[in-house]
């Protein structure tokens, strides 16, 4: 794998995962403006209104229309018939941009053009150097951008770390995660068109990859390989991540059919179980030698409820005054991004105007 120069962004913070999140409705109010007026859009804005103090102040999409209906939908008071309208907007903290990713550099570009602060959906990015593009911007103009990488932020992932950092289950072997849905079924739609940065990795891969990577780190050795879908995209991947000494990780991704989409952390002595969907689980499970088995509920709705806290962080980050989260930093969306970069040039899927 090529190595990464990360010495042009900011350090990143050292901080202790097993922290317990707070309860989003704890965090600071701000006006998120929504960038894109598509599916996880709409659950993003119920999470937020749900589960937050925090309003979702305006909207803005291509079409008027649809932009329009969003906001009687989602009680929205400002909405726009395009982006960059949006983004002038005096009426907005931040701007969630949840469109494509092959279209998340322009957007978030547009965004801190206008002086935005950014929570980019995940993939971050089409590769890591578009998202170093975005890094760059966001530094020059002293303004936060993230990758909404939720699961990070979820009660359930800080009681994974919580248990690896009590040592019950010893030194950590092996992280085993899969991330599969069928969603092959529209050539022309985002999950399989090459020009909206189709395909498994980074639509669904991206999960395991960044789950593997919060517990493990950045892999000196990737192997991948996987099958192309007719539209040229990965269709599905199965990738193993290996480190010095003795730790692995196998991710396993695919568009062509649902999966447990669970995941292991296996130790020495003893493994924790994280059910399905382990990006938003409604608990997690130590699994000792002896045969015991605890279960550790994390006290939230599973699922995409968990968008606030990722919500919440923002909130915090904003009224802290820092430009980067702790907890998701810039360069652990770059090394997750150089892992995705490397699996698809193993696969050999390459995006247009790569
Ligand atoms: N965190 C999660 O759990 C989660 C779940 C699903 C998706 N996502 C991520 O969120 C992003 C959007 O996914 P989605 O499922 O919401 O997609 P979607 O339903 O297709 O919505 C994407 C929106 O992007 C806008 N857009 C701008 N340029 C576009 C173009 N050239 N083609 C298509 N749409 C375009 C459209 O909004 P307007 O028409 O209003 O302008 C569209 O509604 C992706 O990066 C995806 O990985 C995250």
């Amino acid at each position: 794998m090529t190595s990464i120069d990360l010495s042009a962004l900011p350090a990143r913070p050292v901080i202790d995962k097993s922290l317990l999140p707070h309860d989003p409705a704890t965090a600071p109010s701000i006006r998120w403006g929504i960038l894109g007026a598509g599916g996880i859009a709409m659950m993003f804005a119920r999470a937020v209104q749900h589960h937050t103090t925090s309003t979702i102040a305006a909207v803005g999409s291509r079409s008027l229309a649809k932009a329009q209906a969003f906001a009687q939908d989602f009680r929205v008071p400002h909405v726009f018939g395009s982006y960059e309208e949006l983004v002038a907007s005096d009426d907005i903290d931040v701007i969630y941009v949840a469109t494509p990713h092959s279209h998340h550099l322009e957007h978030a570009q547009l965004a801190l053009g206008a002086g935005k602060p950014v929570l980019v959906e995940k993939a971050f990015t089409r590769n890591v150097a578009e998202a170093l593009q975005i890094f760059d911007m966001a530094q020059r103009k002293n303004l936060f951008a993230m990758e909404a990488m939720w699961t990070r932020f979820l009660p359930a992932t800080a009681i994974v770390h919580e248990i690896i950092n009590s040592g019950k289950i010893g030194d950590v072997v092996t992280v085993i995660a899969d991330h599969g849905q069928k969603l092959d079924h529209d050539d022309a739609g985002r999950l399989l068109n090459p020009a909206l940065a189709g395909g498994a990795l980074l639509d669904l891969g991206v999960y395991p990859t960044a789950y593997a990577h919060d517990i493990l780190g950045l892999a000196p050795n990737i192997v991948a390989t996987g099958q192309r879908t007719h539209t040229g995209v990965d269709g599905q991947v199965a990738l193993t991540l290996t480190y010095e000494g003795k730790q692995q990780a196998s991710l396993h991704t695919t568009l062509w059919a649902k999966t447990a989409t669970t995941a292991v952390i296996a130790g020495t002595e003893g493994w924790i179980e994280v059910p399905g969907d382990f990006y938003c689980p409604p608990s997690v499970r130590l699994h000792l030698p002896d045969g015991l088995t605890k279960e550790f509920s994390t006290g939230f709705p599973p699922g995409h409820a968990g968008l606030a806290f990722e919500a919440a962080e923002v909130a915090r980050c904003l009224d802290d005054g820092v430009i980067q989260s702790a907890r998701n930093p810039w360069a652990d969306t770059v090394e997750v991004l150089s892992i995705l970069d490397e699996a698809r040039k193993q696969v050999g899927v390459v995006y247009p105007g790569e």
